[in-house]
């Protein structure tokens, strides 16, 4: 537990909902490191390989015990490293993020993860984002948020998103993609997505990101 005395603001959601811009500018406002939980899981998704969450429980959790997590330099501009690096931009990709999704639902990794980010909140103040920062790693937070959006609007960022770096996008599939993960995240027996009992939703449809900062930005620092 990070029981540390340490300020920890947690922001959860599914894929999407526009978690990962607002968390980056929210820390950097409320003078917090970053992190981004989703992107160990997405480590651990490009270490293995595809097909990584088929193999034996005991290969996953020796991947998993080799590698390590920290953070480096503070606020909007915090890095996770990896190994002493930081992930490169093919973990971004949804096929990764599918992979992680699947690996996401095997206890081993749920906890091992869950161990490395409540070490991480010991050791620095935090703004927590994932699926699972409100309700299981870090419940005693301070703060805690849950975005949401609907699907339809979460696939229309995803396209735009590409769009922005120049790559083809296909709503259809974007969308399909997107509620299946929903799926997998929300039905999944060890730390289901869900909104903390005592975390504030905010659904983004309708909102800028600007506006969903300055709510987040506003809530957290009464
Ligand atoms: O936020 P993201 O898209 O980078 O996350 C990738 C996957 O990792 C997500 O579909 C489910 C899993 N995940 C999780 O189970 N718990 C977290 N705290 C963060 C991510």
């Amino acid at each position: 537990m990070a029981s540390s005395g340490r300020r920890i603001v947690t922001i959860d959601g599914p894929a999407g909902a526009g978690k990962t811009s607002v968390s980056r500018r929210a820390a950097g406002l409320l003078g917090l490191a970053y992190l981004d939980t989703g992107a160990m899981f997405r480590a651990l998704a490009l270490r293995l390989g595809p097909g990584g969450h088929e193999l034996p429980e005991a290969a996953i959790e020796a991947a998993l015990g080799a590698m390590t997590f920290s953070l480096s330099g503070s606020g909007a501009d915090t890095v996770l490293l990896v190994d002493g690096a930081p992930l490169p931009a093919a973990a971004r990709t949804e096929e990764v993020g599918g992979r992680a999704s699947n690996l996401a639902v095997l206890p081993v990794v749920r906890l091992r993860l869950r161990l490395a980010q409540q070490a991480m909140g010991r050791e620095n103040d935090l703004l927590a984002e994932g699926r699972d920062m409100g309700t299981v790693v870090f419940p005693e937070a301070r703060r805690k948020f849950f975005l949401t959006a609907s699907p339809e609007v979460r696939a229309a960022r995803r396209v735009g998103q590409l769009a922005a770096l120049g790559k083809p996008a296909d709503y259809q599939a974007i969308l399909e993609a997107i509620r299946r993960r929903d799926a997998q995240d929300t039905g999944r027996a060890e730390a289901p997505l869900v909104p903390a009992a005592d975390a504030l939703v905010i659904d983004t449809s309708d909102l800028t990101e600007e506006a969903v900062v300055d709510r987040i930005v506003d809530a957290a620092s009464r």
